[in-house]
């Protein structure tokens, strides 16, 4: 994968010694996270692998129109079928970032939205599983993305760092439960596939939107 950080900026322990279905997740979507991140860095990001602050805020913008749906659908699937791994909104904290680098709210109300029928299905715990490990997995990579902004970007612009700041350690945490709650219920066989395929149709709704 494009974009590896070096050792120090690794989330290793999390990685360590994952097996079975994060690894078939892994595996059945690398092709998928290429092409997302290459749409991404096509996109939003200049030669010298930074972004400046218009860019910073057409970025953000974009995953808030995805965000902002995908939470409304995420929120009520994961108290149906996960309860114990209580999903955080991301949209919110998108927001405050743009409201930071200086939108209005006439603005953040404006902007275009994904269609709601273009979502991945989450009906059931193994296609949501599926759903989750795309979006909790991504700020994984937080930390690689962070360093590209600190390239360019201001001190003012880098307040803005609700969505991509989050701390590491709490990242990796967070990870750790989620991997666990991931290798109890996707046994080998049936359930994996079927999650496999919502990170499939996840990772494709994440790669149009942001192309
Ligand atoms: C320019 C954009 C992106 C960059 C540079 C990037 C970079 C990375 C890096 C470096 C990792 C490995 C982190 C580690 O193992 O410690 C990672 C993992 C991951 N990223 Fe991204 N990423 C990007 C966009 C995305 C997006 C948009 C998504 C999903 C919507 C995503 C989903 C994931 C997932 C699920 C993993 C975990 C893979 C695994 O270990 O199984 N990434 N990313």
């Amino acid at each position: 994968m494009e974009g590896r950080p070096d050792p120090a900026d690794a989330v290793d322990d999390a990685r360590a010694d994952d097996r079975g279905a994060l690894e078939t997740l892994r595996e059945a979507t690398r092709g998928e996270h290429e092409r997302t991140e290459r749409a991404i860095e096509g996109r939003f990001f200049g030669a010298s692998g930074g972004i400046d602050r218009r860019g910073y805020r057409a970025l953000l913008e974009a995953f808030l129109g995805l965000y902002r749906p995908l939470d409304e659908r995420l929120v009520p699937a994961s108290r149906r079928h996960l309860a114990s791994l209580r999903y955080r909104r991301r949209a919110d904290r998108i927001e405050r970032d743009l409201r930071v680098l200086g939108c209005s709210e006439d603005h953040l109300d404006e902007l275009p939205t994904f269609p709601r029928d273009e979502l991945p299905d989450v009906d059931g715990p193994h296609r949501l599983l599926g759903c989750l490990y795309v979006v909790e997995g991504s700020e994984l990579g937080g930390r690689v993305i962070r360093k590209r902004l600190e390239k360019e970007l201001d001190d003012d612009a880098l307040r803005a760092d609700a969505f991509f700041g989050t701390d590491p350690g709490r990242v990796r945490e967070r990870w750790t439960e989620f991997r666990a709650e991931l290798e109890d219920r996707l046994a080998p066989g049936g359930p994996v596939e079927e999650a496999a395929e919502a990170a499939r149709a996840t990772f494709g709704a994440f790669r149009r939107w942001m192309s």
